[in-house]
């Protein structure tokens, strides 16, 4: 099956690839530039500034010696500007640490700045034809597609699992034109939309194609995002009552108990708390400000201040659907876990 996969797409890019300025060389100079390039960007974007660098700059050594604004400026349009500054100083390191050469195998290239084990390896297949499989989105979903792969690609440890396999797939001899025919089979057949499985060399033995699971791989989860919230509980007490609300839609905890609530996005001071309170109302003691509370939840991070708080003159009841309850009635109540900890600590 090995030899099998290799060679149906081998043999499909030999009469079906296109006709790239990059690919005509083995010059590790114009690869390594075309592939920083076209991590930026498509092809066809990227194809004007490979030739507007490579007539500017035929060498090495004559991006190594550019004025760094003129690089800059060539690069204008293409984003991400750090790279066409690593670009840059990878080519001079280039021409003062490697005498102008570039080194040769993986390993080495992966010292380079700016050359991460993408572009390592396409550099060592492509120019020097080391057995070293690239791995970008097109081979992720290439592979995933063919083997029926779950893996979620948005975690770092497929990335080994996916390189793994295509170890064992890539021939020894034929490595260039293996990382290229994959690369290419996933940007024009095997693409995330609708793929043309009805021209792939591999639909016969391809799992996803047999089990019409095209569009469920490769599996790529979101990243949930950790929200971080800051709340500030004001509490009343009168007579031995507590003045609690009931928590309105689409939040956390709605229909459940909790307090008149201040919520920040970011931490604030003591300072801030007694200031934000005393803009709010007036004739207000603050009797009390607890120690930060930490609550996680799923997707969320609560800081939680409880400030115990004495009206003098204000009703703060007016316009609020806060109400007075009595401690039986709280116990009563449905609450969040924050809120039943820092009764039970108040011993209510
Ligand atoms: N995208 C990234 N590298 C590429 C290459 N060598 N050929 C075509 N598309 C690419």
């Amino acid at each position: 099956m090995t030899q099998s996969f290799a060679n149906l797409l081998i043999n499909w890019y030999n009469n079906h690839q296109r006709d790239l300025p990059w690919r005509n060389t083995s010059a590790p100079y114009k690869i390594w530039l075309s592939e920083i390039i076209l991590q930026q960007t498509r092809v066809n974007q990227g194809l004007p500034y490979y030739n507007k660098f490579i007539n500017e700059y035929p060498s090495v050594h004559d991006l190594a010696n550019a004025p760094e604004d003129e690089v800059m400026r060539l690069w204008q349009g293409l984003g991400y500007y750090s790279r066409a500054r690593n670009l840059h100083e990878c080519a001079k390191s280039i021409v003062n640490q490697y005498d102008g050469e570039f080194p040769s195998t993986y390993n080495e290239l992966l010292k380079l700045k700016g050359v991460g084990k993408y572009t390592a390896a396409a550099i060592a297949s492509f120019a020097f034809n080391q057995a070293v499989p690239v791995v970008d989105g097109n081979v992720f979903r290439v592979l995933a597609r063919y083997f029926c792969v779950t893996d979620d690609i948005a975690q770092p440890k497929t990335f080994t699992k996916f390189f793994n396999i295509a170890k064992e797939l890539i021939p020894e001899e034929q490595a260039a034109s293996f990382n290229q025919a994959i690369m290419e089979l996933g940007a024009t057949i095997c693409t995330p939309k609708k793929p043309a499985c009805e021209n792939c060399p591999l639909a016969q033995d391809c799992e996803a194609r047999i089990h019409h699971k095209q569009s469920e791989l490769p599996v790529k989860k979101k990243k949930i995002k950790i929200k971080h919230r800051y709340l500030y509980y004001l509490i009343w007490q009168e007579g031995g009552k507590l003045a609690m609300k009931k928590r309105g839609e689409s939040d956390i905890w709605q229909g459940l108990f909790d307090f008149e609530l201040i919520e920040s996005d970011k931490a604030l001071s003591t300072e801030d708390i007694i200031y934000k309170i005393d803009t709010l109302y007036k004739d207000i003691e603050i009797v009390e400000i607890s120690e930060p509370v930490k609550h996680i939840l799923s997707h969320q991070r609560l800081e939680a201040v409880f400030v115990e708080l004495k009206s003098t003159t204000e009703n703060i009841l007016n316009d609020n659907s806060l109400k007075y309850y009595t401690k039986q009635q709280i116990e009563e109540l449905p609450k969040p876990r924050l809120i039943e900890n820092y009764l039970t600590s108040k011993n209510i």
